[in-house]
């Protein structure tokens, strides 16, 4: 069993340290409100720079990398490996990985797919970028958080990359289900009612991801099931009902305007997919 250090207890540094401990590695935590680790099997460090002296992985999760670069210490990190896996930009990650590999710190940038619950089983997935040799050095630690991993590549931001495409998909569509949510009130159906049927409606996503995926890999994008038109005239009905309860349309009235883009530039017959080709 390995040593290693957890800097960050909220929800989720939380469930990784819980994670750890339970799978016999000595885990050495910091955080900045300490009673958050009383119930953990795990060391409590006084200061985050004797955490990281601790261990040789050291795991960042931490609200922002703003708090990441105010908590991690340059000298007692030297030699170590960094796991950030805080949340950022796919900027703010290579912008980490140049700071680390001017220090002599290997950088490992990681994404969780996961909710704290899920960390240690096959819910959870974790995607890494950067030092190879580093993911390597510690991938039997880090297989304690759950069997489903994958390296993106050497360039750091891959990680974080593809998780602010899949984030831009999940809180547009969590906006989405708020105003669902407000839309039916305002017409009288219950939450619990509009939710059982929207978990029905929201059963074809995958087939219309898999059918976006399928337009923009052919370079063809026919409208045959459903055109960019139809999705116009949809939408209208939406908005007419949204104001008319006097609800905010500020968000669907943004999906319009970008599907009339497309409607403008020739593309009303086709399929929706067209739309991820407009810039
Ligand atoms: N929760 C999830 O479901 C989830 C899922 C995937 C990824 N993540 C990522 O995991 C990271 C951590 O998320 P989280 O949900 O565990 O909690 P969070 O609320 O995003 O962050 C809480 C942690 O940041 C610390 N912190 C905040 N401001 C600080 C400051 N100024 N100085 C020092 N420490 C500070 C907190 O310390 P205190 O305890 O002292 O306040 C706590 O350890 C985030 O980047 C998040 O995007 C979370």
């Amino acid at each position: 069993m390995t040593s290693v250090t957890v800097l960050g207890l909220g929800p989720m540094g939380h469930a990784l340290a819980i994670t750890f401990a339970a799978a016999g590695h000595r885990t050495t935590v910091w955080n900045r409100t300490p009673s958050k680790a009383e119930d953990l099997d795990a060391t409590v460090a006084a200061t985050a720079a004797v955490a990281i002296e601790s261990s040789p992985l050291v795991i960042a999760c931490l609200r922002d990398y703003d708090v990441v670069a105010s908590v991690i210490d340059a000298s007692a990190l030297k030699g170590r490996t960094l796991l950030n896996i805080t949340g950022g930009s796919p900027a703010q990650a290579r912008a980490m990985a140049a700071w680390a590999s001017a220090h002599d710190i290997a950088y490992l940038d990681g994404v969780i797919m996961s909710t704290p619950d899920a960390i240690g089983s096959d819910r959870a997935a974790f995607f890494y970028s950067g030092s190879e040799t580093a993911l390597e050095r510690h991938r039997d630690t880090l297989a304690a958080l759950g069997p489903n991993s994958e390296f993106l590549g050497a360039d750091a931001g891959r990680a974080a990359a593809l998780d602010v495409a899949l984030q831009d998909m999940l809180w547009t569509s969590m906006t989405g289900v708020a105003h669902m949510f407000s839309l039916a009130a305002a017409e009288g159906i219950s939450p619990q009612f509009v939710s059982t049927h929207a978990k029905g409606l929201v059963g074809f996503f995958p087939d219309m991801i898999d059918m976006l995926d399928e337009q923009l890999r052919s370079g063809e994008f026919a409208g045959e099931a459903g055109s960019i038109d139809s999705a116009a005239v949809v939408m209208d009905n939406i908005l007419d009902t949204v104001r008319a309860n006097g609800l905010d349309d500020s968000v669907l009235t943004a999906a319009r305007a970008h599907v009339q883009r497309a409607v403008d530039a020739g593309y009303g017959s086709e399929g929706f997919g067209r739309l991820a080709t407009l810039r």
